[in-house]
């Protein structure tokens, strides 16, 4: 997010944060991993699965600018965090209710740390026979990997720093 200064730090719940992506970056990745997604699945009837509720903004940006008209939004809820650290336990918040058996399916995060999380959601949604099941990150901190997993669609690997903003929050906050 381009804050007013770029020099500008912010205090959020007591920690600091100083810029790292700004705007125009974030949009120029997004429509890459957009036309990734596009030669991927044109043709096709993506369900594009946003998991809640750090990937909303990522979400809108990018479904948008995959213009496929023929596809469609659903949301999933899971928690892993608590404050800038993982517990090592996802839980799932709030299911799926739409039936994806035969549809080609992208599940559309914020952020892979771990992995642990996107594990959890490959395998929930895997078992519920998609025709495809394929993986989009804004974010990837590649180096706190615990799993092997490896993304689809990576707009950015970062390093393994605590990051806030463009959906992505500390304890809630900061999502802006
Ligand atoms: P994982 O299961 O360790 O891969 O963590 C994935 C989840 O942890 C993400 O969906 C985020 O909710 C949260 N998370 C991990 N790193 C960050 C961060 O730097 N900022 C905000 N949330 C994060």
């Amino acid at each position: 997010i381009q804050l007013p200064n770029m020099d500008k730090s912010i205090t959020v719940n007591g920690l600091r944060f100083s810029p790292y992506l700004d705007r125009e970056q974030i949009a120029a990745e997004v429509k890459r991993v957009a036309s990734e997604i596009r030669r991927d699945l044109e043709g096709r009837r993506p369900l594009f699965i946003c998991v809640l509720t750090g990937a909303f903004m990522f979400a809108a940006d990018l479904i948008r600018e995959v213009g496929i008209t023929d596809s469609s939004v659903a949301f999933v809820r899971y928690s892993s965090y608590e404050g800038t650290q993982t517990t090592g336990e996802v839980k799932q918040l709030m299911g799926l209710k739409e039936d994806i058996e035969g549809r080609d399916v992208v599940i559309i995060e914020d952020i892979v740390d771990t992995g642990l999380t996107a594990c959890k959601m490959m395998e929930d949604l895997g078992a519920r026979k998609p025709a495809s099941l394929r993986f989009a990150t804004l974010l990837h901190k590649k180096e706190s990997s615990r799993t092997g997993f490896v993304p689809d669609y990576v707009a950015f690997t970062i390093p393994s720093d605590f990051i806030i903003g463009y959906g992505l929050d500390l304890d809630g906050s900061a999502r802006n």
